[in-house]
């Protein structure tokens, strides 16, 4: 068992590694003597149905909640007529301890159920996602939506523990999985050159090994990230940069109705900053090259997007493309340096970037 500390509260959070669902073993004696709610999405439940049910099916004081991991329900008022079901099912004192199993969906859902019910229940959560894994689980952030606003309600809140099924991923279709990586290609192509090319690589081929992609690529991106909150943990300052390309990617994903999916809107969102980066000559055409490759392969042509009048009409993306936050924070942190490192993909001439933020956000 590693432990790492919070970036948020500083307080200790176990991780546990594994390749199978064994590592949740030693929970059913942890547990005993506390009542257990497990919030597991269902698609997760069905495609792992005998190893979870080994698990938890004769767990005492255990219930079992089934939770389709859309959108829609992270929506505040299905938030609610959840806590309203569970309240119905579980005596939700201090001893209770919520279980969270899914994708980033899932896990937002349970940390905010969680951090809320008596204010406050024990939180495990189990990430079934690359995304969950290397970024939901790890960010103690917990956003639902509200108004057709993504993330408006939402707190932070830290799991006690964190469990991490490497063989988990296997059940994720190839091209779900490579788009899942969004994440972690965005944090290497902004802080590390050599891990945004293992990451390419591996997006490239056309069989994963999901134990290399977990140990090389997932693990390490949560490490990763994990550092960069530490000194800034409500992303405010130079965390700013974990939210590359999302000032697009909210707004569209609400104009879409979601249907467009949080990793595929980054990818555009990203899209969109980098573009305005090279014209700017701050990022090079040969990587923004590199990374349309990648949207090639995760089927992600822009072309399908841009000219969509419907989502042209309802949502910012074209205000957005003008000028977004993104591109503007990212200018500010590399101007004051706080991204310079040895290992950075971008290359500046600091008199560009100078020019540009001046150019775009005035003396402020
Ligand atoms: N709070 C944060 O810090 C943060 C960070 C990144 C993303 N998010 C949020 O996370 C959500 C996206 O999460 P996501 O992409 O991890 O997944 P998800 O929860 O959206 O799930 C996507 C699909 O994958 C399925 N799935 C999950 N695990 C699977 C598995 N092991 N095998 C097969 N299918 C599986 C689900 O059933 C679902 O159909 C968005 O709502 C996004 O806004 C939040
Ligand atoms: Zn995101």
């Amino acid at each position: 068992m590693d432990l790492i500390k919070s970036p948020y509260c500083n307080r200790q959070i176990e991780i546990v590694v594994g390749n199978d669902w064994n590592i949740l073993e030693s929970l059913e004696s942890e547990l005993r003597d506390k009542n257990v709610l497990v919030l597991i999405d269902k698609g997760v439940r069905s495609l792992h149905q005998e190893a979870f049910d080994a698990i938890f099916k004769n767990m005492p004081n255990c219930q079992i909640e089934l939770f389709t991991a859309v959108e829609s329900n992270k929506q505040i008022s299905s938030v609610f007529k959840l806590i309203d079901r569970i309240s119905k099912k579980l005596p939700a004192g201090r001893n209770t301890v919520l279980v969270a199993i899914g994708g980033g969906i899932t896990l937002n859902v349970g940390g905010f159920i969680a951090a809320i019910i008596r204010r406050g229940l024990d939180l495990v959560v189990v990430p079934t996602t690359p995304m969950a894994m290397s970024d939901v689980a790890f960010g103690s952030k917990h956003g639902c939506n509200s108004n057709e606003v993504k993330h408006y309600i939402g707190t932070y809140y830290d799991p006690k523990r964190i469990y991490l099924i490497k063989s988990v991923l296997h059940s994720i279709d190839s091209l779900k999985l490579k788009r899942n990586l969004i994440e972690s290609v965005k944090q290497f192509l902004v802080l590390d050159k050599n891990l945004f090319n293992l990451i390419y690589q591996i997006i490239m081929s056309n069989n994963i090994d999901i134990e290399y992609l977990f140990d090389e690529i997932v693990y390490p991106s949560a490490l990763q990230k994990i550092e960069i909150l530490r000194n800034d943990p409500k992303e405010i300052g130079a965390g700013r940069v974990l939210l590359f390309g999302h000032a697009v990617a909210h707004p569209l994903e609400v104009a879409s109705g979601f249907k467009i999916p949080h990793d595929e809107a980054v990818a555009i969102g990203m899209y969109v900053e980098l573009a305005e980066l090279v014209s700017r000559n701050i990022f090079s055409s040969h990587d923004f090259g590199k990374y349309m490759e990648i949207l090639e392969i995760l089927q992600i042509r822009m072309k399908n997007y841009v000219y969509s009048q419907e989502l042209f009409a309802k949502s910012l993306f074209l205000s957005k493309l003008k000028g977004s936050d993104d591109s503007v924070a990212l200018l500010n942190l590399i101007r004051l340096g706080q991204l310079q490192n040895d290992k950075a993909f971008i290359s500046w001439k600091i008199e560009d970037v100078l020019k540009a933020t001046t150019e775009r956000v005035g003396n402020e």
